[in-house]
């Protein structure tokens, strides 16, 4: 029987997933990437497969995911398999720069940025920002790396000490602070290519590790929290810059991601991140009519069935 393979690293992040599939009626199979033994001249099994690369995967002892998904993304497409968020789209999520340059070219507002190679670089590229002026790592995900600087000998004591957060392939990038007009920052989550709903995140305490991931949550005891994330309904599909996302996902074959942006105080919109492996928030999709765990089942479900005969 055919199935749905979903490649990952991280099975927390998989029982989600595995309700809705079961809810919709689609088979799901797990493949962790790192693991085990890939048979390079075996066929790979029928099926659809779904690329759920983490940028953050060497955070969770799973450092050789991004090559094992170099290797096993590109030995299925070889047998042209239906791949998901394929190898192309692998190396993109692990790059920031790369998403940085997909969308200046494709003439989104993005932070000015500059990439160190090392640690060498870093004091005297930083002197190119004013102040405030924010690091993270080019792999990044999860807020890795990410750091705000108000002074730069504050940033140079940083690099020098054993503080220094070493990026896991090397590179640190240094970025304009965007100054936030409203204490919140939006994800826009895209579902087959095309928009689903957009989350407000909150960011009102200051932090930069805004995991949607259910395990990323930190209640404080005795306290109800604000939910740190909410549908913002006001974001449609009708939206120039949701319509621009989905061309720019199109031109670069990615089918399901999660795009964030904030706008500025001086009014500007800008796109900083984009997210190919989204973990959606359980109290957003608590609230929400159809959720998108469930609309990747279906999309992907999809994918599985048998095209219609030809007449
Ligand atoms: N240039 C920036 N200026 C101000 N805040 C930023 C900037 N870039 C990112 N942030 C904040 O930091 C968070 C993490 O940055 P992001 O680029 O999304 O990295 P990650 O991939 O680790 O999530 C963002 O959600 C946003 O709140
Ligand atoms: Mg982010």
């Amino acid at each position: 029987m055919t199935a749905v393979y979903v490649l990952h690293d991280n099975p927390d992040w998989i029982p989600a997933f595995a309700r809705a599939f079961e809810a919709e009626g689609v088979p799901l199979r797990e493949w962790r990437l790192g693991e085990g033994v890939l048979d390079l001249d075996a066929e790979p099994p029928q099926g659809v497969f779904w690329s759920r690369l983490s940028a953050s995967s060497h955070t969770r002892g799973a450092e050789r995911a991004k090559d094992a998904a170099r290797a096993t993304l590109s030995w299925l497409e070889s047998w042209g398999r239906r791949v998901v968020n394929g190898s192309a789209v692998a190396s993109f999520e692990v790059s920031k720069a790369a998403q940085h340059a997909a969308l200046r070219r494709a003439g989104f507002d993005v932070p000015r940025t500059v990439a160190v190679f090392g640690r060498e670089g870093l004091s005297e590229a930083a002197r190119g920002f004013d102040l405030p002026f924010i690091t993270k790592h080019n792999q990044g995900g999860k807020g890795l790396g990410v750091r705000r600087f108000d002074d730069y000998a504050a940033f140079d004591a940083y690099v020098e000490s054993t503080e220094f957060e070493e990026p896991a392939d090397g590179i640190t990038l240094l970025q304009e602070f965007l100054p936030s007009a409203e204490p919140f920052v939006t994800r826009a989550e895209f579902i087959g290519g095309r928009f689903a709903y957009a989350v407000r995140v909150d960011t009102s305490a200051g932090g930069f590790e805004l995991c949607p991931a259910e395990a990323c949550a930190v209640p404080e005891a005795g306290v109800e929290p604000e939910p740190l994330f909410r549908v913002r309904p006001e974001v449609t599909a009708d939206d120039p810059l949701i319509r621009g996302y989905e061309e720019l996902l199109a031109q670069l074959g990615i089918e399901i991601a999660g795009i964030e942006f904030l706008t500025t105080s001086t009014g500007r919109t800008v796109t900083y991140d984009i997210n190919t492996n989204t973990n959606y928030s359980p109290d957003v999709e608590a609230a929400i009519d159809d959720p998108a765990t469930r609309r990747v089942a279906r999309f992907l479900g999809g994918l599985l069935a048998p095209a219609p005969a030809a007449v």
